[in-house]
């Protein structure tokens, strides 16, 4: 077996391999399901070691599976791809993306003070604004697009703990400066956590760009089929250590499940391949869009119209990624009436899988999001979100072409 730490493989062939470890003892292909909850003790001796730590048995599937362990190995090598010396960091799997956005926020965060992005996922928006107060944990929200702006709201919370902003925003698209962010944030004393589930490491490793905390919904991209849900955090194993990161895990129990993981290890082999046709497809879609006539605004990293295209360009490699957002000049009423016109697009929620999604942000993913904050953050009543697919470009915009009429 390839001995992936000697040999520098290309990001693709990474993904295709990432999480190998040894040989399984069959000589299975793929890795096994360990569809068990408990594992068996040879002893009480043995099994007592393991509860203490002083040997590497698994003792229940809440603590920890070789199947979920492979998964966690894989998101960990992706997400680490370029970094010397890599084997300080750990992935560690969850059942969704929010068990492991809130997992980790509660882990790093509880008695601080965490400064948000303005735009991001609804529910996570809803959990800081909502349920974390109720934990010890406040958040003031801030355009992160604009490193200003985060200085200063560093300067009036000095007990801030936590910087969370997503790699690409949820809906807006907006950008941040992940390296600016990180070097002012830990100026600062405060962590950084990227949301990367839009952008996935194809497009965008935080890490290397100085972030602490790597967050994904697996959902998406990772899976990249739509067929689980799970969540993923990435991020150096001493502070793992240092934030009871297990302890929370276990105890808030948000752990993924081997059929989930399996399947996710699945999806991770084909990230590249999809990744690269997503992003081609959501450019050429995006240029369609920008000179329709009804078309009164798209924003797509990709468009040099995006206001932060240039960072874009700078720390994105391989393309912009396969998610964008427009608003039409008909306004909601005009948005409404295309989204039950398209016939190859899928009215649904969630992103990054195999066929184009499309979704009304402001009544679905971010309808439980403060609705000032919402509007301030640029999340309009008129704005769409389109996760455009794999199929061929000219099929996806044939169809919003015939839906705009
Ligand atoms: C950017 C982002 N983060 C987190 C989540 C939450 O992930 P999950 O649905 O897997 O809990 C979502 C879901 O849409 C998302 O878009």
């Amino acid at each position: 077996m390839i001995d992936l730490a000697k040999r520098k493989l290309s990001f693709n062939s990474i993904s295709v391999h990432a999480g190998k470890k040894r040989k399984d003892q069959y000589g299975s292909h793929l890795p096994p399901i360990y569809q068990t909850s408990t594992f068996v003790f040879d002893d009480v001796e043995q099994g007592s070691l393991a509860f203490a730590g002083e040997n590497e048995a698994h003792i229940y599937s809440r603590l920890g599976n070789p199947t979920v362990e492979y998964l966690e190995r894989a998101i960990c090598e992706l997400e680490t791809y370029g970094i010397l010396g890599a084997d300080i960091y750990q992935g560690m799997a969850f059942g969704s993306g929010m068990a492991a956005i809130t997992t980790g926020i509660i882990s790093v965060a509880t008695g601080g003070h965490v400064i948000a992005q303005d735009a991001l996922y609804g529910c996570t928006s809803q959990f800081l604004f909502e349920e974390a107060p109720k934990m010890g944990i406040s958040t003031s929200f801030v355009d992160t697009s604009d490193i200003f702006l985060l200085e200063m709201e560093l300067k009036k919370y000095p007990e801030t703990k936590l910087v969370y902003i997503e790699s690409i925003a949820n809906p807006t698209m907006a950008i941040s400066d992940i390296e600016a962010i990180s070097e002012l944030a830990h100026d600062h004393g405060a962590l950084v956590l990227v949301d990367n589930t839009f952008a996935s490491p194809y497009h965008i490793q935080p890490l290397t760009l100085g972030a602490d905390i790597v967050a994904h919904s697996t959902t998406k991209y990772l899976g990249g089929h739509g067929s689980v849900i799970g969540g993923a955090l990435v991020l150096k194993k001493e502070m793992v250590e240092d934030c009871h990161l297990n302890t929370y895990r276990k105890n808030l129990g948000g752990i993924s499940g081997p059929m989930d993981a399996w399947l996710l290890v699945n999806g991770l082999k084909t990230l590249a391949l999809r990744m690269r046709q997503h992003s081609e497809n959501a450019m050429k879609v995006a240029q369609s869009l920008e000179s329709h006539h009804s078309v009164k605004k798209v924003w797509y990293p990709g468009l040099e119209s995006h206001p932060q295209h240039d960072l874009a360009s700078q720390i994105m490699s391989n393309g912009f990624g396969g998610v964008l957002s427009f608003e039409l000049k008909g306004g909601f009423k005009a948005g409404k009436e295309l989204m039950n016109k398209v016939e190859l697009c899928t009215l649904a929620v969630s992103l990054g899988t195999v066929d184009t999604l499309i979704q009304h942000p402001a009544s679905m993913t971010h309808s439980v999001m403060n609705e000032e904050l919402r509007l301030k953050a640029g999340i309009t009543d008129g704005l769409v979100r389109l996760a455009v697919g794999i199929e061929d470009a000219e099929d996806i915009i044939y169809d919003l072409q015939q839906a705009l009429g």
